[in-house]
This record gives C-alpha cells, sequence and structure tokens, in this order.
C-alpha cells in the first residue's frame, strides 16, 4: 500500500499546528513505517507539491499497490485530475484529513476523492493516518480470506 500526500503537507508541524498538529510529515512517516512492520505491510511514503507528480504517481500505482491511502491536501476539493488518475487505476482508495473538513470553511466541506473512497478518517490529527492504515490492513485481509 502508499499513503501520497498532496501540497503543503511537507510543512506540517510548522503550518498551523492548531489545526494540524504538532507532528511533522517525517514523523507520521516514522510511525507508520514502524506500525507497518508490526503489521508486516510494506508500505511507500510520497509527498509532492504538484499535481501532476501526484497523478504519475498514482498511475505508476497501477499493479505496483493493493490500496492507496491519501491526504490529497487542497487537491481534495478541487482536483478533477486526481480524481480521474484514481478512477482509472482501480485500487482501493482510503481519504486521509488531519482537521474535520466539515468543520471548516465552506470550500473545505466537499471532498472529490470522498465519492471514491471505500472510506475516509478526518479530524484526529495525526491519528487519522494510523486509523486509516489499519483500516486499510482489515480491508486487504478481510479480501484476500474472500478470496482463498
Ligand atoms: C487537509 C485539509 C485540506 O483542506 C487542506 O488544504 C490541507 C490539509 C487535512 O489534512 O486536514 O492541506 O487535507
Amino acid at each position: 500500500m502508499c499513503f501520497i500526500n498532496g501540497p503543503n503537507l511537507n510543512m506540517l508541524g510548522m503550518r498551523e499546528p492548531e489545526i494540524y498538529g504538532k507532528s511533522s510529515l517525517a514523523e507520521i512517516e516514522k510511525e507508520m513505517r514502524i506500525l507497518a512492520r508490526q503489521q508486516g505491510a510494506e508500505i511507500d511514503f510520497f509527498q509532492s507539491n504538484h499535481e501532476g507528480k501526484i497523478v504519475d504517481y498514482i498511475q505508476e500505482a497501477r499493479g505496483r499497490f493493493d490500496c492507496i491511502l491519501i491526504n490529497a491536501g487542497a487537491f481534495s476539493h478541487y482536483s478533477i485530475a486526481i480524481y480521474d488518475a484514481l478512477k482509472a487505476v482501480e485500487i482501493p482508495v482510503i481519504e486521509i484529513h488531519l482537521s474535520n473538513i466539515y468543520a471548516r470553511e465552506s470550500f473545505r466541506q466537499q471532498s472529490l476523492i470522498s465519492p471514491l473512497a471505500v472510506g475516509g478518517v478526518f479530524g484526529f490529527g495525526a491519528l487519522s493516518y494510523k486509523m486509516a492504515f489499519l483500516a486499510a490492513c482489515e480491508l486487504l485481509a478481510a479480501g484476500q480470506k474472500g478470496k482463498g
């Protein structure tokens, strides 16, 4: 599985910590790697401020990852290109947000990713990543059981 992080998430820790928390993205990544090791899962962790680079990464995810966990940042609210790429690759998607986007400005209250996602976790800061990861593990394990 892979984690995709959109614009400005490289600024976590110093960016509006009252909204996004004090953890840096590197700290979140470290925590996810520890958790992945515990669960016996392989993860890739990617961040870009550029819409096209995120689209490229999603396209390359086909056949490479069994689940996409994505916090697309501001792109969540308006990027049809990311929406189309996620739809095209047909990989289960889990949406992540640190903040509760539904309790914020009206322009954040719509996500183009939600309708494509199996589910999402928002509002728990760095814990949203952990919960999304554990949900992905359960989802994949249930899928494998179903196939077996
Ligand atoms: C965010 C919420 C978005 O509205 C915002 O643009 C972000 C971060 C979150 O994780 O809460 O960059 O995705």
